[in-house]
Parts: C-alpha cells; sequence; structure tokens
C-alpha cells in the first residue's frame, strides 16, 4: 500500500490552516506532501515542505513549478476575488499537467434552498457573498475533466483543535453568551474524519463531489449544548439568533457518492471525540 500511495505529490495550500493542517497530518507519512502557510511561523519557514504563500501578491505557478505536484487540496481562506483567480490559474495547471484537484466547498452552495437537505447531485443555489463565492469556483472546476476534480463540500466542521469549539471555550471562560440558531438544521462533522475521508478519496482515486458530513441531522442549539455538556459544563449563557420563523436546512447528505460504512459518522460521534480529549 505504501509503495503506490507514495507516487503522488500532494500539494496543499492552506496547510497551516484548520483543515489543511489536520490534512498534512493525515497525508505527510504515506505521500510526499508539501504545503503553503501565510501568516508568519518561524518554525514553518524552516520546514522545506513549506512555503510561504499570499494569494494576493505571490503567483503561484511559482509554487507548482518546484513541487510539481499530482494532487492539490485547496483548503485556503482569504479575498474572495483573488481566490477565483488562483483557481483560475490551477484549472490552467490542471489542464496543461496529469495533476488531480481537491477543492474544500461549503454547504452553503445550498443556502438559498432552505426547505430540504441537499444531495450531490442537487442544482446549487446560494442567497450569501461566501456561497456564491464558492459555487463560482465550483463551477469552474467542473468544467476541468471529471477524471480531475473533487468536490468536497463540508458542513460545520468541529474537533478538539477546531476554531468552533474553541471560541466556545472561551465565551465560557469569559462568561459570554454563545451564539445559538434553533431554527437552524444541519449535519456536522470534524477535522479528522474530513482528513481519513479524503485520504481514501486519494487512495481509490475517486472524482466527482462529496457530500462529507453526519449521517444525522441536528439543531445547531442542540448540538452546540451537547458540546458544551461534553466540556463538563452544566449552565452556560446562550442567545437564540432567529433568522427566520420557520426550520432552515443546512445540510449536505450523501446519496450518489457513498463512502464505506467505517468513514461515514453520527454527530454524537463528534460529541464522543470532544468529550476523551
Ligand atoms: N472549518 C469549517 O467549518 C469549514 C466548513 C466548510 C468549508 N470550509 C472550507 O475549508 C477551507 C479551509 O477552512 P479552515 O476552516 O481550515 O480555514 P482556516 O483555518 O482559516 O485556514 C485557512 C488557510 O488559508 C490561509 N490563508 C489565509 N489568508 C491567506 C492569503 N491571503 N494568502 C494565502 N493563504 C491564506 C491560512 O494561512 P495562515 O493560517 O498561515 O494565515 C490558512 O492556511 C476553506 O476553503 C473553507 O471555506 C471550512
Amino acid at each position: 500500500m505504501l509503495e503506490t500511495e507514495s507516487k503522488h505529490r500532494i500539494l496543499i495550500l492552506g496547510a497551516s490552516g484548520f483543515l489543511g493542517g489536520s490534512l498534512y497530518k493525515e497525508l505527510c507519512s504515506y505521500f510526499k506532501t508539501f504545503g503553503t502557510y501565510y501568516t508568519d511561523n518561524p518554525t514553518l519557514s524552516k520546514n522545506k515542505h513549506f512555503f510561504q504563500y499570499n494569494l494576493e501578491e505571490d503567483d503561484v505557478f511559482e509554487i507548482l513549478n518546484i513541487v510539481k505536484p499530482t494532487i492539490i487540496i485547496s483548503s485556503l481562506r482569504g479575498d474572495f476575488s483573488a481566490q477565483v483567480i488562483v483557481h483560475k490559474h490551477l484549472s490552467e495547471y490542471i489542464s496543461d499537467t496529469n495533476c488531480k484537484l481537491i477543492f474544500l466547498s461549503s454547504a452553503n452552495v445550498f443556502d438559498a434552498y432552505s426547505k430540504y437537505p441537499s444531495y450531490e447531485h442537487d442544482k446549487t443555489l446560494s442567497h450569501s457573498i461566501y456561497g456564491h463565492f464558492k459555487i463560482k469556483i465550483e463551477n469552474m472546476l467542473l468544467r476541468l475533466p471529471k477524471k480531475k476534480v473533487v468536490i468536497i463540500r463540508l458542513p460545520m466542521v468541529f474537533g478538539t483543535q477546531s476554531p468552533r469549539v474553541n471560541k466556545i471555550a472561551q465565551s465560557l471562560k469569559e462568561h459570554i453568551p454563545i451564539e445559538v440558531f434553533p431554527n437552524l438544521i444541519m449535519n456536522v462533522t470534524t477535522d479528522s474524519k474530513v482528513s481519513q475521508q479524503i485520504h481514501y478519496i486519494i487512495n481509490r482515486n475517486k472524482v466527482g463531489v462529496f457530500h462529507l458530513g453526519s449521517n444525522d441531522l441536528v439543531h445547531h442549539d442542540d448540538f452546540i449544548k451537547e458540546i458544551i455538556e461534553s466540556m463538563g459544563i452544566k449552565k452556560a449563557i446562550l442567545k437564540n439568533v432567529f433568522t427566520t420563523n420557520d426550520d432552515r436546512y443546512l445540510a449536505v447528505l450523501p446519496k450518489d457518492n457513498l463512502l464505506p460504512k467505517h468513514l461515514q459518522l453520527m454527530s454524537h460521534e463528534i460529541v464522543e471525540e470532544l468529550k476523551y480529549n
């Protein structure tokens, strides 16, 4: 297995981030893995597998020409228009080489549909700037040869080191109200599960659109309360935020591109993982 796996050279754009970092940890023992970081970081600056990269100023081709990746994972944040240009450049590179692109997209590409959860081949439609931007990049990538593109749509991602869980812990410490959305019905996942799932997608050479969220749906407020309880806190100050009168879905469920059972998850497993860490 190791021998076949090591044939890939993987470049993770945004490897210093929450999801990029988790992916780097998951993949670096099996593949020649490289990554980018943006914020000055003395440790990463000494690591020959890491490149400092500012998507608003630097030419991504410089890194591509050094790394010569066979797989690029796009796990970036930053200015939306600049990201669109970067993905145009990545598309050119993908067209001209035998490289594949794995793009981390979001459940927000469906945020204009509030009445149902969404499946891989549903038409995307968004009312948000973030959702629009993700759709723009998805559509650009869907014009590339099918065998070269993986689109990963993610719901809210939690995990022991996640910004979302850190923010809850910080608010509890400072006795600041934690915002919850009682009308929001969603599915959820963790960085560790997403990283294992993407490792599998790479190993099996899978392509297409994947919805990587829990199989079950949760109300946002109930799930946040469970996370708080998992931290051993009985009472917390919550602030209910109602954006609509009716329940609103923001959930990406799989139908056509199912992963094996051991790579699927239920929301309670996330709470369990947080409890024991
Ligand atoms: N986390 C979630 O719940 C979630 C849900 C759905 C989709 N996603 C998608 O998953 C991807 C990764 O999200 P994340 O939560 O891991 O984000 P994150 O922790 O904020 O990481 C973002 C990465 O982008 C880099 N970056 C920021 N500004 C940059 C710039 N101007 N130039 C170059 N690089 C820049 C950061 O570098 P530094 O850290 O070095 O500054 C970091 O490596 C995003 O595309 C996001 O839309 C995330």
